[in-house]
């Protein structure tokens, strides 16, 4: 594989000490929030949110139970379509959960509009939104990232379940794609 491309970005220690640190404060508060008998239901957004997931959820202190969806986005390249649907939808019923969506990177904020919208119209409890990345200069949607690891400036970046044309999910940083 190629690599004489990809630009270090955020090193494998760095990720990891984003994610001890999104996981403390989502245990914190939700241990306020959840009573006994509550769990929290993690909503995982594949492929991307894949990696993030199974090191932040073992950040995460309170009981969960764990849900994927899959969402159309960017085909093969680095631009969004515009247009999102469900590849596959939720399995645990959202209403009357707490829920907390788990994202990899919110760019435009379709994606992630798209879904909270609809778990949203299922009423659950509470929704919010964790996502390891957000590029805020790409949003065309406001969405309210409620546990953010850190922000990316508009560039292109792979790694750690990030994609482009599904290479490079399984490196353990981060690199940005120069194309
Ligand atoms: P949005 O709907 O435009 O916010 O895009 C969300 C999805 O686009 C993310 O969950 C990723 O799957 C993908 N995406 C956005 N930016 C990047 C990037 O820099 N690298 C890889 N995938 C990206
Ligand atoms: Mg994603």
């Amino acid at each position: 594989m190629a690599t004489a491309n990809l630009i270090p970005y955020l090193t494998e220690e760095k990720i990891q000490q984003l994610n001890r640190a999104i996981g403390k404060k989502i245990s914190e508060d939700y241990s306020t929030l959840l009573k006994t008998g509550e769990e929290l239901l993690v909503v995982v957004t594949l492929k991307g949110a894949l990696f993030f997931a199974a090191d932040l959820l073992r950040e995460i202190t309170v009981p969960v139970r764990v849900d994927f969806v899959r969402l159309s986005s960017y085909g093969g390249g680095t631009k969004s379509s515009g247009t999102v649907r469900f590849l596959k939808d939720l399995e645990v019923p959202p209403g009357d959960q707490h829920v907390l969506i788990v994202d990899e990177i919110v760019d435009s904020g379709r994606t992630l509009n798209f879904l909270k919208d609809r778990i949203s119209a299922a009423n659950p409890r509470t929704v919010k939104i964790c996502s390891l990345l957000s590029k805020p200069s790409r949003r065309e949607i406001a969405v309210e990232i409620d546990y953010l690891g850190t922000e990316v400036e508009d560039r292109f970046v792979v790694g750690y379940g990030l994609d482009f044309d599904e290479r490079y999910r399984n490196l353990k940083q981060i690199f940005e794609l120069k194309s």
